[in-house]
């Protein structure tokens, strides 16, 4: 069975509708699963550096999740990155250890989809904003697996049937998760 972990980015999950909601699904689903909530085990932002590329290095599958914050990963899953994925590591002559890994992006925006396309708000394709963490993983020597994306989960002024619709879309997002790292 492969082993698969899954990093939460979010800077508040107290705070969170759309995280919070696709991690407790992902934990009923994917029970076997390491979750890592960066900002409940960090909240001062020192990761335990040791620890965090034990589980990098225990995985087969790992999976960020986050909210799109600025059109990126939100600050703390940033810092979690810069300092944990060092050069011989994760990449460099004999920064070897995370090749062969499997890479999944998962997040959610507050803009429609429909937003992320030329002509709209947004300008460009959500998949514009993903050479970064391809690159990524191509440094790094893991493999990209793909994204899994929903836009239109922001809470803000919101009625209870528009909640009742984002919560159904959001654990279809998990569901599509839990879809893609069984077939991996
Ligand atoms: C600091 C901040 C930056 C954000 N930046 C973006 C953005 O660049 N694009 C976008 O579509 N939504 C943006 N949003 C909306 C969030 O992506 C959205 O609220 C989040 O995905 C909902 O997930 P949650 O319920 O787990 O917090 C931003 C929200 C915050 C608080």
């Amino acid at each position: 069975m492969k082993n698969v972990l899954i990093v939460s980015g979010h800077t508040d999950l107290n705070n969170s509708f759309a995280n919070k909601l696709i991690l407790e699904m992902l934990k009923e689903k994917l029970p076997n699963a390491v979750q890592t909530l960066l900002d409940s085990e960090y909240p001062d932002y020192q990761f335990d550096v040791a620890a965090e590329q034990q589980k990098l290095i225990d995985a087969d599958v790992i999976v960020l999740q986050f909210p799109f914050f600025w059109y990126g990963a939100p600050s703390l899953m940033r810092k979690w990155m810069e300092d944990v994925f060092v050069h011989g590591f994760s990449h460099g002559a004999t920064g070897t250890k995370l090749h062969g890994k499997k890479l999944v992006l998962s997040f959610t925006s507050g803009a429609p989809e429909e937003m992320y396309q030329e002509g709209g708000l947004q300008t460009y394709p959500i998949e514009a904003f993903l050479p970064p963490f391809k690159q990524f993983a191509n440094l790094c020597g893991m493999e990209w697996a793909g994204h899994i994306y929903t836009g239109a989960l922001s809470y803000i002024s919101k009625s209870d049937e528009q909640r009742t619709e984002m919560r159904s879309r959001a654990i279809a997002h998990a569901d599509s998760v839990v879809e893609t790292v069984n077939a991996l």
